[in-house]
């Protein structure tokens, strides 16, 4: 069942969502050539907290780390580790932060250095995919339309898009009802109404759809090798319209 948030309660996930935005803001000033995941990890960590908040990945389901790092081929859950980012790398980062037991979960994939032509395309798709999903957001619209445009444009572009993971609802719980596909058909699936929150995040790949799931039970890869990036807002359907609620924008004032 999707939980229907309030107004109020809307309001109450601003904090988390725009600590989380802003400790990704503040990695971003970070990534260089030589630093580890684990090194982004403790930034991702201390600036959580410094932030009145509680990174959500640690500990959940197991998960052993504050973030999620994902570096070139691997398509997303990635752990932090000791391996050093080079020149030319793309990495997703992406940061949930828990703030009065509410959710914000965003994601961007960043260039480490000079990125290759490759790179530049899997990452500007990924990013202008995550915009069609965006447009499409509004009451009487449904799930199925906002998949389809990401899958449309992805695909147009001679990407594809991850099938086994999804965007999904937010809110006291990280991932709630309903599971927002990136990919499907106009018109079907669940209707928009006002008081959804919820996140798109779609994983596109330079090459094949096809992942697999590493022996260390999260690290997701694509199975052809190919590069993987990934953007991630989350999102609610108000009465004045649709919030990126993990973005601080000057347009947005609540
Ligand atoms: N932040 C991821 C998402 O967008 C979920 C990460 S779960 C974790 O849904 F355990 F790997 F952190
Ligand atoms: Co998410
Ligand atoms: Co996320």
């Amino acid at each position: 069942m999707v939980q229907l948030k309030s107004k109020e309660e809307i309001a109450q996930m601003r904090p988390a969502c725009i600590a989380a935005a802003a400790t990704l803001n503040m990695i971003e000033s970070h990534i260089c050539a030589g630093i580890t995941t684990n090194e982004i990890n403790t930034l991702v960590h201390e600036d959580t907290i410094r932030r009145g908040g509680i990174p959500a990945p640690l500990n959940y389901h197991g998960f052993p780390k504050s973030v999620c790092t994902s570096v070139n081929h691997v398509v997303c859950h990635g752990i932090p580790g000791d391996k050093k980012l080079k020149n030319g790398d793309i990495i997703n980062i992406d940061v949930t932060t828990i703030i009065d037991g509410w959710h914000g979960d965003t994601s961007r994939t960043f260039y480490v250095g000079t990125p290759s032509p490759k790179a530049k395309k899997v990452v500007e798709v990924a990013r202008q995919a995550l915009v069609h999903g965006i447009n499409m957001v509004q009451t009487g619209a449904t799930l199925g339309d906002i998949g389809h445009a990401i899958q449309m444009f992805a695909e147009g572009e001679h990407c594809s898009v991850v099938r086994e993971y999804c965007g999904h609802g937010t809110g006291r719980a990280f991932h709630e009802e309903p599971q927002v596909l990136h990919y499907g058909t106009p018109g079907t699936g669940l209707r928009l109404e006002v008081g959804m929150v919820f996140t798109i995040e779609p994983m596109i790949n330079l090459g094949k759809a096809a992942i697999k799931l590493l022996g260390d039970k999260w690290t997701v890869v694509t199975r052809d090798k190919s590069l993987s990036a990934q953007f991630e807002h989350t999102l609610a359907i108000t009465e004045e319209g649709v919030k990126i609620l993990t973005l601080e924008s000057l347009l947005q004032n609540s």
